[in-house]
């Protein structure tokens, strides 16, 4: 079976193009998978434009995140069986423990080749099951931004019934924060540019809202919802244009965990609030395949399911790639790879 890559030569949304990709069979410990479906982050937007690693080596094909049929398997393979519905995991070598200083070297769609493909070859460390009853398409939004919220939330931060949350705009990361927030128990406030997409997490369970473009000073908001206490948790998108608000917002001893660079990067940032009031700052990459398997657990439990805003055939990449950086989605985008 022949398969097709989105190929990006140079960087810009104008240098992806379709090109045939020839893979090998798979080797002892290898997985050929069928892809079905892949999802966008705003990673692989920034990838794709160069600004997030401008030394990134070229031709690259990108995608973080996507899922499967195996259609093949090596001859020591134990985990997986021809026929299983997989997904990719972000960091293809990252099992269980904490992160290591070469974890970041097998990040799909990146330092190695991405999923944004007809068919990819894996190595057995780099797949796990998908929840079951998930689509494919379902199934592919879980491994970067899903599996970063289920990281900061649960896995660092401990959350428990009765705290608070607070959440930046309606993004995947958030959208997946909000959901398995209240799957916890904990109270969620939630800020967006958009009150129809406000009114939209609140249908999903979101405590208090606030348009951060008609209240530029939310964090006096936040407080004000918190009778003068601050939130317990900060699932921090925003980076350096919204980290010094975010100070302000948490409650002494709070966690801020610091994940994107939405709003910004490379600005100072006064340390002090950090230590006056005894703030917890923890940075999150993804997290590893013991986590997902956690997170799994907890969206088959508490039957979640992914919030999708648009799909688009992967002949159209490029077109979901400029939905995302229009920024009118509402949770994630998917590519349906065989439209
Ligand atoms: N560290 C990690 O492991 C990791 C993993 C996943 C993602 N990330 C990073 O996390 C960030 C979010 O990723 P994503 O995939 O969720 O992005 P996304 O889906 O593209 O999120 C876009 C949304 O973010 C909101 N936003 C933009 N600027 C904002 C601001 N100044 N204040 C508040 N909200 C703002 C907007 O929401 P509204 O339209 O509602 O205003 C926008 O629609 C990115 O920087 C990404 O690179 C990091």
């Amino acid at each position: 079976m022949s398969a097709t890559a989105l190929r990006l030569n140079a960087f810009g949304l104008d240098n992806l193009s379709l090109e045939p990709l020839a893979l090998p069979d798979p080797g002892p410990t290898e997985i050929l998978v069928d892809l079905h479906a892949a999802s966008l982050n705003y990673r692989d937007l920034m990838v794709i434009l160069g600004t997030y690693n401008p030394k990134q080596a070229l031709p690259r094909i990108p995608g973080s995140d996507a899922a499967g049929i195996v259609t093949a398997i090596g001859s020591a393979v134990t985990r997986f069986k021809v026929g299983d519905h997989v997904t990719s995991l972000f960091f293809q070598d990252w099992l269980d423990g904490p992160i290591q200083p070469t974890t970041g070297k097998s990040a799909l769609g990146g330092p190695i080749d991405g999923v944004f493909s007809t068919q990819h070859l894996f190595p057995e460390t780099g797949l796990i099951h998908a929840p079951a009853g998930f689509t494919h398409a379902e199934a592919a939004t879980l491994p970067c931004s899903a599996l970063t919220a289920w990281n900061a939330l649960v896995e660092k931060g401990n959350l428990h019934a009765g705290q608070t949350v607070l959440l930046l705009g309606t993004g995947g990361v958030s959208l997946f924060a909000l959901q398995i927030a209240k799957a916890h128990g904990a109270r969620v406030l939630i800020t967006s540019s958009s009150d129809e997409k406000l009114a939209r997490a609140r249908t999903l369970g979101a405590d208090d809202v606030i348009n951060y473009r008609t209240t530029p000073d939310w964090d006096r908001e936040v407080f004000r919802l918190t009778a003068n206490r601050g939130v317990d948790h900060i699932v921090e998108v925003g980076g350096a244009g919204t980290l010094p608000l975010s100070l302000k917002a948490v409650t002494p001893g709070g966690h801020i965990y610091v994940i994107g660079v939405l709003a910004g990067k490379g600005q100072l940032i006064d340390p002090t609030p950090i230590l006056a009031k005894a703030i917890h700052v923890q940075g999150v990459y993804v997290g590893s395949r013991a986590m997902y398997a956690r997170m799994n657990a907890a969206i088959d439990t508490n039957h979640l399911h992914p919030v999708i805003d648009s799909t688009f055939p992967l002949t159209q990449a490029r077109e979901a790639l400029t939905h995302m950086q229009s920024a009118n989605h509402y949770g994630k985008i998917v590519l349906n790879l065989k439209a």
